[in-house]
């Protein structure tokens, strides 16, 4: 383990525990910045998939979600949930920041007669029971800021409904080898794609204030498997022609060349047309725990 000094940010291992239980003071802190940067794009009640600007209204990754229950982790203000609530789907927001979920209720107070529901959680310990939900999914949330994302499917699996529908969006994992930055110099890669050590902020005191993981395709594909997850569909949305609209290493530069965000679209296992029952445990070779 590298050893943290004040005031860094660089790309190191970080004692799991540390890294994971940063990102609920991170996003207390910085609710307000983040809403004043991109509260305008993300709308009160809008449902955009990721910086390219894709919106479920246009690309229903959640298939039709009349009558069905449907939970949002890692919601942030809660856009997306509130979004579906106001077309009368029945959807729950969760998040692990208090502050990110106020400003959820600000943007309720603001908007008469919409409530959305918020819970305050740990999208690796819903407090919901078991196969309540038909519909799971999160823009960017929880996955990218814990150590052990397995967790996260695996709770997610265990929310869902046999044959549920679980979408994430993520950082495209291309993007970690090259430099967070939008324009030309965003265009050459500085560093392996294979390299799995998170981006780490430090505080003062050089303990992780901030802390983002890094997983490739085969990653993610190993880790939703595992959790008894069938992949359906991996969108990579190309960048809009006349979008030129930044969003930190998100842009029309780079857009024009590279992937900046990947859709993992999946289906609970065990109710998957043509899969065996094996398939909803850990696939074969992979750690169950
Ligand atoms: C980039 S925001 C995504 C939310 C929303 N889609 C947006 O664009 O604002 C990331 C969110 O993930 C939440 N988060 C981080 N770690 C989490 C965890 N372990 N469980 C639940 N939420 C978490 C943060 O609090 C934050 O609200």
């Amino acid at each position: 383990m590298e050893r943290l000094l004040p005031n860094q940010a660089r790309f190191a291992h970080v004692p799991v525990e540390a890294g994971g239980g940063a990102a609920r003071g991170w996003w207390d802190a910085n609710a307000a910045d983040y809403l004043a940067e991109h509260g305008d794009f993300l709308g009160p009640a809008d449902f955009r998939w990721c910086p390219e600007g894709l919106r479920e209204q246009d690309m229903r990754l959640l298939g039709d979600v009349t009558g069905r229950r449907v939970l949002e982790v890692g919601a942030g203000a809660a856009q997306c949930t509130r979004w579906l609530v106001a077309r009368g789907v029945d959807a729950v927001a969760t998040d692990v920041s208090g502050g990110m979920l106020r400003a959820g209720l600000a943007l309720d107070a603001a908007a008469p007669g919409v409530r959305t529901p918020l819970v305050q959680a740990d999208a690796r310990r819903l407090p919901f029971a078991g196969a309540t939900f038909d519909v799971a999914f999160t823009a960017f949330g929880a996955l990218p800021f814990v150590p052990d994302a397995s967790v996260v499917h695996r709770e997610v699996a265990r929310v869902l409904r046999p044959g549920g529908r679980w979408v994430f969006a993520v950082t495209h994992p291309l993007r970690w080898a090259f430099p967070d930055d939008p324009g030309e110099r965003g265009l050459t890669a500085i560093r392996s794609y294979f390299d799995r050590r998170p981006y780490v902020e430090t505080d003062e005191h050089g303990a992780v204030a901030y802390a983002e993981y890094h997983r490739t395709v085969g990653d993610h594909v190993a880790e939703l498997v595992g959790a008894g997850f069938v992949l359906e569909r991996l969108v990579e949305p190309p960048w809009p022609e006349g979008h030129d609209r930044t969003w930190g290493g998100w842009g029309p530069v780079r857009g024009a060349l590279l992937p900046g965000t990947a859709i993992f679209v999946c289906r609970r296992a065990d109710q998957v047309p043509g899969a065996g029952p094996a398939a909803a445990g850990p696939a074969p070779g992979l750690p169950a725990g």
